[in-house]
């Protein structure tokens, strides 16, 4: 497969979640084409088994090829998780995904040498950030912890309820008794709940947004290898879902930050 400058970027997720990585992309990479892929029918994978994971992001792999994308970048921690080598392995262009970004960035960024992860339950419990963090530094200390109440809170847009703080305090407390100077934002819905998970960890804690980390690595790999788009032309967003839920516009825009159109389902 030819790798063009102008061919999109595919970024895909188990559901909308990975549009904070696409918002990401689109501000860090103003010019670039992008074709997003979200499993809306089958989300959430988070609580899911490995097979199943797998079998899904094999199908999405094979669809986003087929769209001649010139970089694939998984967008979701949980695929990333468990079903990276999945993906790489099937893929003829490179693969990039949100646990390397956001493990270099944590690795670089600690000072004591402890950090928190969170995720949901398939992602911590298969210590892929734990791995992924020791690669850049066996010395660090990581201390994880599962949230899987926090996907569906922010479906529900509970992104400053008393329900929500409540569940960051619960949740974090485990991580916070320990002096960790970083917290990873360990999935795609995390950051929209940026300002709240500060307030509960304290200013003193670096939050390590995996979407922001993504888009500069992936102008990193973009012009290391000569593939960033440089025809300044007004850039092409293509979205692929495999179903429409109910508020699905007013929940995607509000990860995406900007109006979301050009929406296309695939029937399987
Ligand atoms: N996209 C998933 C992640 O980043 C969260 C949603 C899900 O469980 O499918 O881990």
């Amino acid at each position: 497969m030819q790798e063009k400058p102008t061919n999109p970027i595919g970024v895909f997720d188990s559901g909308i979640g990975g549009l904070t990585v696409v918002r990401a992309l689109m501000e860090r990479l103003p010019f670039e084409n992008i074709v997003y892929f979200g499993d809306t029918a089958r989300v959430p994978y988070g609580v899911k088994s490995v097979e199943t994971i797998a079998h899904y992001a094999r199908q999405i792999t094979e669809f986003l090829l087929q769209q001649q994308v010139k970089l694939l970048i998984i967008a979701c921690n949980t695929m990333a998780a468990v079903a990276y080598q999945v993906v790489d392995d099937l893929s003829a262009v490179k693969v990039l995904d949100v646990i390397d970004a956001g493990a270099r960035e944590a690795a670089a960024g600690t000072r004591v040498k402890s950090v928190a992860v969170i995720g949901t339950p398939a992602t911590i419990n298969s210590n892929a950030y734990a791995r992924a963090i020791h690669r850049y530094d066996p010395e660090i200390r990581i201390f994880s912890q599962a949230c899987a109440l926090f996907v569906p809170l922010v479906e529900e847009g509970w992104l400053d309820h008393t329900v929500t703080r409540l569940t960051a305090e619960e949740y974090l407390k485990p991580v916070l008794c320990h002096s960790i100077d970083t917290l990873v934002l360990g999935c795609t819905h995390y950051p929209l709940l940026k300002p709240l998970l500060q307030e509960v960890a304290g200013p003193d804690i670096r939050l390590v947004d995996s979407a922001e980390a993504m888009a500069e690595q992936t102008a990193a790999v973009l012009q290391e290898r000569d593939l960033e788009n440089r025809e300044g032309a007004v850039p092409e967003y293509r979205f692929y879902v495999t179903d429409v839920p109910l508020r699905f516009q007013s929940i995607g825009e509000r990860f995406l930050g900007r109006s979301l159109s050009n929406v296309r389902v695939v029937q399987w």
